[in-house]
Formats: structure tokens, sequence, C-alpha cells
């Protein structure tokens, strides 16, 4: 089977003004040459999503956002936006279940399941995120944290995207080894293989990925793609991870 096109997103997360969507212009520049190799996502606040989605028109970027209401319908939410909506501003895919979302809002498998469900059912891809935390790797508990992760919050069906970011290589200097990354993408692998997907899902790597290291990342067999957050914000360091992948010549 081919292998599927890689994907580099990136995760602005709480950060960014109107201002900062010139960077998606400059972006282009230093991409277009790799589009054709690598899907190239860019994932605002949804405050700016709709904005984003018009930047980038003409270009091969493309937009995403961060999170959506669980309701499938519209509904009495204040301060939720749902992914009915995410998808009439121009977004593509959607991440859910982020490690922030997990710790600070709470979220439970269950919940992160019926988001990435919202998503599909708006023909939006939802990039589902997994990941152990330092005690639970110092445990050595990495194995069945992901796997029940996987298990309890990926859907059964429709073009999925997981995203292996290990808590506690989010936003700061550390990573796994190289090693460990391919060990725990093909766990991820084994976990989903034989659900009832048409594709096989792209299983990206995130946490600390910047232009030094995103080459040797990237060019781990298992891995798919990267999630990509400080470094996605300025548009030199994010084409600078983008044009490290290896299929991009
Ligand atoms: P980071 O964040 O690249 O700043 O470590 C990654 C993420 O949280 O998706």
């Amino acid at each position: 089977m081919a292998a599927p096109k890689p994907l580099i997103a990136g995760n602005w997360k709480m950060y960014g003004r109107q201002a900062n969507l010139a960077e998606l212009a400059l972006l282009w520049e230093k991409t277009a040459g790799a589009a054709k190799a690598v899907d190239i996502l860019v994932c605002p606040p949804a405050a700016y999503v709709a904005a984003a989605a018009i930047q980038a028109r003409g270009t091969g970027l493309l937009i995403g956002a961060q999170d959506c209401s669980a309701s499938g319908e519209d509904a009495a939410r204040t301060g939720e936006i749902s992914a009915a909506m995410l998808a009439d501003c121009g977004a593509r895919y959607l991440i859910v279940g982020h490690s922030e979302r997990r710790a600070q809002h709470g979220e439970t498998d269950d919940l992160v399941r019926r988001k990435a469900e919202a998503a599909l059912g708006q023909g939006l891809i939802p990039i589902v995120c997994v990941g152990e935390t330092l005690a639970q790797r110092q445990a050595g508990e990495t194995a069945a944290i992901v796997a029940g992760q996987v298990r309890a919050s990926v859907p059964d069906s429709g073009e999925i995207v997981v995203a292996y970011e290990p808590v506690w290589a989010i936003g700061g200097t550390s990573t796994p080894s190289l090693a460990e990354i391919a060990e725990v993408h093909a766990l991820v692998r084994a976990t989903l293989a034989g659900r009832g997907r048409i594709s096989p899902p792209r299983i990206l790597y995130g946490g600390s990925v910047g232009p030094a290291n995103a080459g040797e990342i990237l060019a781990v067999q298992a891995v798919d793609g990267a999630l990509v957050g400080r470094a996605s914000l300025k548009a030199d360091d994010f084409a600078a991870i983008v044009r490290a992948h290896p299929s991009v010549t």
C-alpha cells in the first residue's frame, strides 16, 4: 500500500492576533514547493479560523481548528463552537483531545471521541491527540496509557489522524528517542489495526519539534508527520520543519 501523504500541522494554541495571519503568506512563499509532497496545516485559535481560511485562499495551505463542541447539532451551549461552524469558516481539520484540554478542562477519552465524531460528521478530519505524562512513562505505563487512549478516544470509522504527543515533551526541550517514538507509533498502529477504517490513519509525532530536530524525527519510518506548537508561530521555523521532511526534495 502506498504511504499516506505526510501532514505537518501547526497548533497556534492561544497565541496570535490578526496581524499574525500575515505569516501565512510568508509560510506559503517558503513551502509552496513542498506542498506536493506534504500536507501543510495551520490551526489558529477559533476566533481567527475564518480570517485564516480567507488569507490561505489560492494557496495550498490547509486551515484547521483546535477544539469543538461534542454536540453535532446546533444547541443552547453558550460559549461553545460547533464542528459545523468551523467547517463553515473554512476549517478542514480539527485537533481534539490535546493534552492541555485533557488536563485543563478534564476532557475524558469519551468526550474526545464524541468531539472527533462531531468533526467527522461535518467532513472535518480529526487529529486525535494521545500521550503519557512523565510519571506514567517513569512507571513503565506508556504502552498501556497510549493504547487505552487510542482505543477509547478514536472513532471506529472515517479518515482520522492520531497525534502521539508525550505530555512531558510538550513546550519543553526534550523528546523521546527516535526508537521510543517508533515504538509508540507502532503500538498506535497495531491498536488501530483491524478497526473499520477505509484508509490507514496517519500518525503524527508532537512535542518540541523544531527546525533542529524535525529532519531526524520525520525520517522515522512510522512517523507520518508532526504536530508543532511553538515553532508553528513563525513562518521561517515552520517552513524549515516542512522542508525537513525527507519526501521534500
Ligand atoms: P510544542 O507543542 O511544539 O510547543 O512542544 C506541541 C503541541 O502541544 O502540539
